[in-house]
């Protein structure tokens, strides 16, 4: 039997990342949106792609969070998206109240399941499904760490051919003290320096452009490769906003470290050795967080 995937939010993120999913023929997928028939629709838009893409894994979209029954992950992309001008933290109240219902259901309908979070803001957003649904941590997992990756790794290589991608990642808050590390010996210290300060203002730069929206192509290919991750048991090694518990000095808190990602959801958080520097940027962005935390509770 197909493993099932529930997308919670069939907006711009959700409806990509579910159409990624089926076209890969990875699972089955429920598409949940509280708008009348956009779930629907778009399920129906995305199914009827799957003679053309070879695809024989399911889809169907529902107002009703009881479609989120024997879920084995759940995306959680509900909420609003930054518009113009805003900042990941005025979400925050707003999708605060979001995402405390969502837990309610997800725990109710599927207790066993896995969750990537990826509403913003991520860390936020994240650390309250963890104590909403009471899940052990590790089943609960925020993405931005790829994506935010990700968009380095794209920027420097418009200046480094063969940008050694595994070397350069972003680590801590999905936010403006994201945490840039470089471990590639072809990038030099202006070009590193440039290169991470244009990815971290790339979701910024996006929808300064769009205007209605914010990014949803990269950010639903990160969903699929964390989804891949899990459900394959691949255990891909990623940056992903995770539960600390003492690891890089931090307790109790959500941010962007890397890891490996299994059938169980995280599997290992990643310890590598950071710099003074690294070190530093990485408890400011814990702030950060902590501030954002600290305005949910
Ligand atoms: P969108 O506005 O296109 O879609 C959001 C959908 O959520 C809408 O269709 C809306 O009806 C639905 N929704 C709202 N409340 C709901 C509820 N209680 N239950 C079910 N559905 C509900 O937004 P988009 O672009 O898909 O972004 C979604 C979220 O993801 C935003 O918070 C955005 O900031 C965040 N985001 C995070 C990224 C990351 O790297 N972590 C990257 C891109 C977006
Ligand atoms: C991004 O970085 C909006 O968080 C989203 O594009």
């Amino acid at each position: 039997m197909k493993k099932k995937v529930a997308v919670i939010g069939a907006g711009n993120v959700g409806a990509m990342a579910a159409s990624r999913i089926v076209d890969a023929d990875l699972a089955d997928v429920a598409l949940i949106d509280i708008v009348p028939g956009l779930a629907k629709g778009k399920a129906l838009d995305i199914s009827d792609a799957r003679p053309i893409v070879g695809s024989k894994a399911n889809i169907f979209g529902s107002e009703s969070f009881d479609a989120l029954r024997d879920s084995d992950i759940v995306v959680v992309t509900a909420g609003l998206a930054r518009k113009p001008g805003m900042s990941r933290d005025d979400l925050l109240k707003k999708n605060t109240q979001i995402i405390k219902d969502i837990s309610c259901h997800i725990k109710k309908q599927c207790p066993s399941s896995i969750v990537i979070i990826v509403t913003n803001p991520l860390d936020a957003m994240a650390y309250l499904t963890m104590k909403t649904t009471g899940f052990e941590p590790g089943r609960v997992i925020g993405m931005a760490g790829v994506l935010d990756s990700a968009r380095f790794a794209n920027i420097a290589s418009e200046n480094i051919k063969d940008a050694e991608r595994d070397d350069i990642f972003m680590m801590g808050s999905h936010g403006d003290t994201m945490v840039p590390i470089n471990r590639a010996k072809s990038l030099s210290d202006d070009i590193f320096k440039e290169t991470s300060d244009r990815a971290r203002k790339r979701g910024a730069e996006i929808v300064g452009h769009l205007k209605t929206g914010s990014a949803y192509f990269a950010p639903s290919a990160a969903v699929f490769y964390m989804v891949k991750s899990i459900l394959k048991n691949e255990e891909k090694t990623v940056c992903a906003s995770a539960y600390l518990s003492g690891e890089y000095g931090e307790k109790d808190i959500y941010i962007g470290v890397p890891l490996t990602l299994g059938s169980r959801g995280v599997k290992n958080i990643i310890k590598i050795e950071l710099t003074d520097q690294e070190k530093q940027s990485f408890k400011e962005s814990a702030r950060d967080i902590r501030e954002s935390i600290k305005k949910i509770q």
